[in-house]
């Protein structure tokens, strides 16, 4: 039987639920105060600042590092709401990593409120284990962390999350067994995680035309195979999955198909690929967590068949060897946020790319040692046709440490960054090397330390033309044209600091 939510005849009264009928309701979400143990606060419990819940806050001292971690009960494997209470009285957002058991799954901004008296909840959502997790704040700013009054945590909360809403074929587990079921059919029970899902996929309508659902409620190791994802299909995988490596496959594949979507995938391993696609048409990656000891994350292939129309929501990698994401032969791409982490190569690499949106793409100790970077557009991405049209849009670029911040290679171009934040970076923060139409800032952006911001130029290609600097404070590190070759290249609304120009 499937069990409904029925959120809108649950009433809150006072911490109890009420529900107005039989149906089985979601629970409200739990509160853990910061105040309380198991919570930790790098700082004082205060009581200064009025509207608080409980018995104080946490205010964490002002340093990078300075910690507030809560721990946390789920009930369930799958995709958790944070609602976190928070007041920042100044006019200076306060960054943190948001780690979940000890590992850094995304960043969050915490915004001025106006004042220290004025609390706000913000919303985040992160995958967790069954059972006790450790939520962290841990700020990466030297403002540290904002006053925070509590955290709310409810697994499959809010508008939905992992495994909610209605589904054609189900994995569950119990103990070490699988059971892939499809309505009253069981059409695996068994030890192999990776049969129960291929089994719940299988059992789909064959010939079907329009998207079918497969829910895994488990975790669990596929070793070096593949899961392939066919047409007309939505995987969420609410569990982790644990993956090995097939020498130039995926773990999780979907090729030569059309309307699939995976709106959640949390995996663990060293694969070759973690998800691997060419030619699709309309895909859909939705909260995809890949902490990974290896391999390349997302992967559109080189030398097979073009997709079009993909969507990416929100990519969270760490510890790849190689780049979080590597497209070719998109046309039609839209992304929310690329996170990588102590990734290998880079984090965004957009390769033979067009008509892409991107969010943002935030980058800390990303291709370190090597010529990659953060935000890379390689082999005439951005090239229509064999012109250089604005046709890519970037919200922001952030990079820390690693490798390059920023480059754009190999006759690349049509593209708008909107803003930038380049920290550090060990090889240049930004490199133009024959590339066309490039706008670097739109609205503002800060290049600190680190490389050099350089335009440059291979022999083998026509030389950088159309780029226009702009908007930016460049601080501790220079700007360099050279070679003197190309042309209306361009830098206004520059502010240096401790940085020579050096321009053509
Ligand atoms: C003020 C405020 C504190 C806050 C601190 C900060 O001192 O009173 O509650 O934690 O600023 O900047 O972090
Ligand atoms: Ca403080």
């Amino acid at each position: 039987m499937r069990l409904q939510r029925l959120i809108a005849c649950a009433t809150v009264l006072a911490g109890a639920v009420v529900v107005s009928s039989a149906t089985v309701a979601v629970a409200a979400p739990t509160r853990y105060e910061a105040e309380t143990s198991p919570a930790t606060c790098d700082g004082t419990i205060d009581t200064n600042h009025a509207g608080y819940s409980g018995s104080g806050f946490c205010n964490a001292n002002n340093a990078v590092g300075a910690a507030l971690q809560f721990t946390v009960n789920a009930s369930a494997a799958g995709t958790a709401t944070l609602g976190i209470r928070f007041a920042n009285g100044t006019t200076t957002a306060r960054p943190a990593d948001v780690l979940v058991n000890g590992t850094s799954v995304q960043s969050a901004s915490f915004e001025g409120t106006g004042a220290w008296t004025t609390w706000v909840t913000k919303s985040l959502s992160v995958s967790v284990n069954a059972g006790s997790n450790t939520i962290r704040l841990s700020p990466t700013a030297a403002d540290g962390l904002p006053n925070v009054d509590y955290l709310d945590f409810e697994v499959g909360g809010g508008t939905g999350g992992c495994g909610s809403g209605s589904f054609n074929a189900e994995v569950t587990q119990s103990g070490s067994t699988y059971t892939a079921r499809n309505g009253s059919r069981t059409v695996y029970t068994g030890t192999s995680y990776l049969s129960a899902i291929n089994g719940a996929i299988g059992s789909l309508t064959a010939g079907r035309t329009s998207q079918e659902k497969v829910v895994v409620r488990a975790g669990g190791s596929i070793g070096a195979s593949t899961v392939g994802v066919p047409s007309n299909t939505s995987l969420e995988v609410c569990g982790t999955m644990n993956v090995g490596n097939r020498s130039g496959r995926g773990a999780v594949e979907t090729v030569n198909a059309r309307n699939v979507s995976i709106p959640y995938l949390t995996m663990t391993g060293n694969p070759y690929f973690g998800i691997r696609v060419y030619g699709m048409n309309n895909l859909h990656l939705g909260q995809i967590t890949m902490q990974l000891s290896g391999g390349l994350g997302i992967r559109f292939e080189r030398d097979l068949a073009a997709n079009s129309n993909v969507r990416m929501d929100n990519i969270f990698v760490s510890g790849a060897g190689s780049h979080a994401v590597e497209t070719w032969n998109v046309d039609g791409l839209t992304v929310g946020t690329v996170t990588a982490r102590n990734v290998g190569e880079s984090a965004l690499l957009l390769q033979t790319t067009t008509n892409a949106q991107v969010g943002l793409v935030d980058g800390q100790n990303v291709a370190t040692g090597t010529g990659y970077g953060v935000f890379r557009l390689a082999n005439r991405a951005g090239r229509v046709g064999s012109s250089y049209p604005t046709n890519i849009r970037v919200g922001e670029v952030r990079a820390s440490g690693g490798g390059r911040g920023i480059f754009c290679v190999s006759e690349s171009g049509g593209v708008v960054i909107d803003r930038i934040t380049i920290t550090n970076t060990g090889n240049n923060s930004i490199l133009l090397e024959n590339c066309y139409n490039v706008t670097i800032a739109a609205v503002s952006g800060t290049v600190s330390g680190g490389g050099e911001v350089r335009i440059a130029a291979r022999s083998e290609f026509p030389p950088s033309r159309d780029i226009s600097l702009r908007n930016l404070t460049v601080s501790n590190t220079n700007i360099r044209w050279s070679p003197c070759q190309g042309t209306n290249n361009t830098i206004t609304n520059v502010t240096r600091v401790n940085s020579t120009l050096y321009w053509c």
